[in-house]
């Protein structure tokens, strides 16, 4: 069974009186454990590819299948429980709660959606030391560095053990020494917890972290 298909994926996007076509012809395949980069410069459709496997938006046209569940024709309120229980996203933005602690931005979800108790913060606490972070688990996001807050977003997305983990510029903030830190961290992660996932990246240097690299131009995927 494949983590993630895109199968014969179009996104189209109505602009005013014409469409962009964000996605077309999109075939993508990551098989379990597998770790895949998917670059390709700005507008070329990595954010919509992302959004669409992760159940964010839905394809115009073709399916998508997660963990071998379709989920192409699901109702909006049952996308966003199949993301909760099975999928982790590390947005570009991070989109870390300021005002929150490092724990308390991975336990803000589970605690809202009905995780409330000591598995959930037991696991916040085993995360944040795996990731280097349990010195830093009372601080605020706003005085981290630009690593530790994008080792707190790792964290937040591994909190409800997905099995599809979707990074979109996960190290775009941050410097080589800094980017290529926290690529191994992902991979480390990724491969001791049996995970798939997708990166997508603009710097070629993160994609030997990968497993395979797939390109994406105009909304066109090539292996
Ligand atoms: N909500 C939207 N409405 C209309 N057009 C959109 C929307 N989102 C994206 N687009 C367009 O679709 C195309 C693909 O956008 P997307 O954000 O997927 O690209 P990207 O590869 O992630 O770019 P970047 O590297 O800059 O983040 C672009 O032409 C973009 O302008
Ligand atoms: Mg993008």
């Amino acid at each position: 069974m494949s983590a993630l298909a895109l199968r014969d994926v179009r996104k189209v996007y109505p602009s005013g009186d014409t469409e962009i076509v964000a996605l077309d012809h999109a075939e993508l395949t990551v098989d379990d454990t597998e770790l895949v980069a998917l670059i390709g410069p700005s507008g070329s459709g990595k954010s919509t590819l992302l959004s669409i496997a992760g159940g964010l938006l839905t394809p115009s046209e073709g399916s998508v299948t997660v963990a071998g569940e379709d989920i192409t024709a699901y109702s909006p309120k049952r996308l966003a429980s199949f993301r909760r229980d099975h999928v982790g996203f590390v947005f570009q933005s991070l989109n870390l709660v300021p005002f929150l602690t490092a724990f308390e931005n991975l336990t803000v979800v589970p605690e809202l959606t009905g995780r409330r108790g000591a598995a959930t913060r037991k696991r916040a606490d085993d995360l944040l030391e795996e990731l280097g972070l349990a010195a830093r688990r009372n601080v605020r996001s706003t005085d981290l560095s630009g690593g530790e807050r994008q080792r707190v977003a790792i964290g937040r997305a591994l909190m409800n053990e997905p099995c599809l983990v979707l990074f979109d510029e996960p190290t775009s903030a941050l410097d080589t020494e800094r980017g290529e830190q926290v690529m191994g961290l992902i991979r480390r992660e990724m491969t001791e917890r049996g995970l798939a996932g997708v990166v997508v990246t603009h710097d070629r240097r993160m994609t030997g972290f990968c497993d395979r690299t797939v390109e994406i131009t105009d909304g066109h995927l090539a292996a």
